[in-house]
């Protein structure tokens, strides 16, 4: 285990670095592989949800419909949901309202959630786990009062079996499972997201990846009621618009949910196909993918990284994210014309590299 601060030679994880994110390196012009949202014009029905409530902007947000849609999609009373500003809200709220003894980050992960706790002045102890990247809970500290996991993970898209997340949680800790990318799992076989028998659990969604709205910002947690209670209390007043609201409202419902499966399903064809291609050309996939970007060890990826800008693609570098390293690049899924694309230039690029 680390505390706070450790990755491999060479890593540049800092504190700017846990703020660091693919939309930087995915700059006009370039076809961007760096950031994990699908693109795409999304439904009818969602694209008149949200146009519905730009129509009429004269109201304050009422966010109580989609909340008992979110909630009815999960299972759970509506006093155990939370709408919030995108799943990145709901970490800021958490740390703010939680008083961790000893919090415990498990990554390589998504660095907000650290990010999070640190600027709310906490300590933050790292789990850093070996490739295949896969959860032992029992690396986790039995003092840890506060764990903070992805399923499936960003970066490794790595999914963590539900028995092993299921296993950190217990009386007198807290347990956040970040969900941002459950949806893009056909069937969400690992989700934790009705379970209310589980003490301490939170389970933190986004709306923002599989829907392509990022800009929207649109997200809730999910835990016991006296918790969601207070991280509504130290929400600011109104803090998801009308149309995130619409959003999410219609995202709650069975319509939505079979979309987000055959998205799913899709994904995942597309996955296998980028995995495949990028084996042809001697780059393995690290660990068991699941989601909807994959995780490639290559030396001097950092290098290979700016020769892929170069010739017109953005991929995501790995080594803001702790316990990863130069040699790590994060890869989007795309559809296969795009992955066959990007293959070739990546071979072309590892050609005079090599
Ligand atoms: C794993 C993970 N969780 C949460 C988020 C934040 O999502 P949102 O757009 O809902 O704030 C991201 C964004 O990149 C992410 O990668």
């Amino acid at each position: 285990m680390d505390i706070c601060g450790g990755g491999p030679p060479g890593s540049v994880v800092t504190t700017a670095g846990l703020h660091h994110h693919g939309d930087v390196e995915a700059t006009p012009g370039l076809v961007d592989l760096a950031v994990n949202v699908r693109s795409g014009p999304g439904p009818d029905w969602l694209r008149a949800a949200i146009s519905g409530a730009v129509a009429d902007l004269s109201r304050y947000p009422d966010p109580s419909a989609a909340r008992a849609s979110v909630a009815a999609r999960h299972r759970r009373p509506a006093d155990e949901v939370l709408l919030t500003a995108g799943a990145a809200e709901a970490f800021v709220l958490l740390a703010r309202v939680l008083r961790p003894r000893r919090a415990v980050v498990v990554h390589p992960q998504f660095t907000e959630p650290e990010a999070a706790l640190l600027a709310a002045g906490h300590t933050v102890d790292r789990v850093v786990l070996p490739e295949p990247f896969v959860l032992d809970a029992a690396l986790v500290p039995d003092d840890a009062d506060l764990v903070m996991v992805g399923n499936p993970t960003n970066p490794t898209s790595v999914l963590h079996p539900a028995e092993s997340l299921a296993a950190l949680c217990r009386p007198g800790r807290t347990v956040v499972v970040d969900e941002a990318f459950a949806d893009t799992v056909p069937g969400e076989p690992a989700s934790l997201s009705a379970r209310r028998d589980l003490p301490g659990l939170v389970v933190v969604r986004s709306f923002t990846k599989t829907w392509g709205l990022a800009g929207l910002r649109v997200g809730y947690l999910l835990g016991d009621a006296a918790l969601v209670a207070r991280c509504a209390a130290a929400q600011p007043l109104w803090p998801v618009s009308a149309p995130a609201l619409a959003a999410a409202e219609v995202l709650g419902t069975p319509r939505a949910v079979a979309a987000e499966y055959g998205i799913a399903v899709e994904l995942a064809g597309d996955r296998e196909y980028l995995v495949e291609r990028l084996a042809a050309v001697g780059v393995p996939v690290a660990g068991t993918p699941a989601s909807c970007f994959v995780l490639v060890r290559l030396p001097g990826a950092d290098r290979v990284r700016l020769a892929l800008r170069d010739a017109g693609y953005a991929v995501r570098r790995g080594d803001t994210f702790p316990g990863l390293g130069p040699d790590w690049l994060r890869i989007a899924v795309r559809d296969r014309a795009t992955t066959d694309r990007f293959v070739a230039a990546l071979s072309g690029v590892l050609a005079v590299a090599r």
